[in-house]
């Protein structure tokens, strides 16, 4: 069975950074109340930097960090839920700035699970032989559908991309296991606005009694507890999938990154999983939920400190809007 390479990582972090104590003046909040029920201090914000400029910036390291060019890419795969436009989509928008002409240029949506899902995406093209290097990314700049009225939600999230360049990797285990909860879609969403403009359209009432006013129509909706309970079982119940798929147990992973939402999750799920607290990397203290670009922003920060090492094992796994979950364990 054949794996994945990485040849290269980068990420894109934001200019601006927005702290506890910064929200605490505009709502009912404060520092003690967000780090002791989410770990986060801070985030990043990005001011005026569209989300495609931050994923070129993001996928053009990565590919620097591979030793390529973009020309060499002959696919862009890049998971996002907060496009910029409808179409093109957000990997044509980077392929333009990145000049990686002609690759094919695919977006995935499963919300924050959307890393693993491009990752499995391209593992699937490397072992089939339909291309040799692929820029696997995440963009997210979630703070566009962001309600900076609702404290429960606000003060989670953050905006970043991150990065991949991924070759076949020669008999490289590689195990993921993915799935979805459509039915649990009012705990997480943000539905499309449309200006009523049109005469031949009637009122759209999917989700109407939810959706009561126009500040709920435009921004994200989040039943917090409901995703909390979800992610902790889902994290845990695909980890425990793939292990009795792979035959491996978490005593033989050496890293495992999972999505960056709270850390009350992070510690209830693998205590669930039964890993090791120093074998998990987090980073959602400064920079919070950037959806599905935590964990390629994470691979990229233990890249640059030097911790990603040829041979090691490591687990990434996420849960998001959909409900959606997935993870996967692959040989670096
Ligand atoms: N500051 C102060 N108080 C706040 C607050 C804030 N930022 N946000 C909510 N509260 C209040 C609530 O209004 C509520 O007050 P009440 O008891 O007077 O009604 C109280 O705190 C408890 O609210 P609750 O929602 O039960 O808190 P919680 O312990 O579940 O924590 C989250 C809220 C959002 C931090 C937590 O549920 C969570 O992280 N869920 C997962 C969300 C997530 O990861 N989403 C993204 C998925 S990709």
């Amino acid at each position: 069975m054949d794996g994945i390479t990485i040849l290269g990582t980068g990420e894109y972090v934001p200019d601006t950074t927005a702290t506890n104590e910064m929200f605490a003046k505009f709502i009912d909040t404060s520092d003690e109340w967000i780090t002791t029920r989410t770990g986060i201090k801070e985030r990043k914000i990005s001011s005026s930097t569209p989300n495609f400029m931050m994923g070129a910036q993001a996928g053009r390291q990565a590919v620097e960090n591979a030793g390529l060019t973009p020309k060499d890419i002959d696919c862009i795969i890049v998971s996002t839920c907060t496009p910029d436009f409808f179409y093109p989509n957000t990997a044509c928008l980077i392929q333009n700035v990145l000049g990686a002409q002609p690759c094919a240029c695919i977006d995935v949506n499963t919300a924050c699970t959307g890393f693993i899902t491009a990752l499995d995406l391209a593992r699937s093209y490397l072992a089939m032989n339909v291309y040799k290097t692929i820029l696997v990314m995440a963009s997210e700049r979630l703070t566009n559908q962001i309600d900076y009225e609702d404290r429960g939600s606000c003060i989670l999230f953050g905006d970043g991309a991150g990065a991949v360049v991924v070759q076949k990797g020669e008999n490289k285990l590689y195990y993921s296991h993915s799935g979805a909860e459509g039915d649990m879609l009012e705990s997480l969403y943000c539905k499309v606005y449309y200006d009523k403009n049109n005469p031949f359209h009637k009122e759209d009432d999917f989700l109407k009694d939810k959706i009561d006013t126009p500040q709920k129509e435009r921004y994200l909706q989040m039943d917090g507890r409901a995703v909390y309970k979800f992610a902790v079982d889902a994290m845990a119940g695909a980890v425990a999938k793939i292990c009795a798929d792979s035959g491996f147990s978490l005593d033989d992973i050496d890293l495992v990154v999972p999505h960056q939402a709270n850390l009350r999750i992070i510690q209830a799920a693998i205590k669930k999983m039964n890993v090791d607290e120093s074998k998990v990397y987090t980073n959602l203290e400064t920079h919070g939920n950037t959806s599905s670009s935590c964990i390629p922003m994470c691979l990229a920060e233990l890249d640059k400190a030097g911790r990603l090492k040829r041979g090691m094992r490591i687990c990434l796994v996420g849960f998001g809007g959909g409900l959606t979950y997935g993870a996967t364990i692959f040989e670096y």
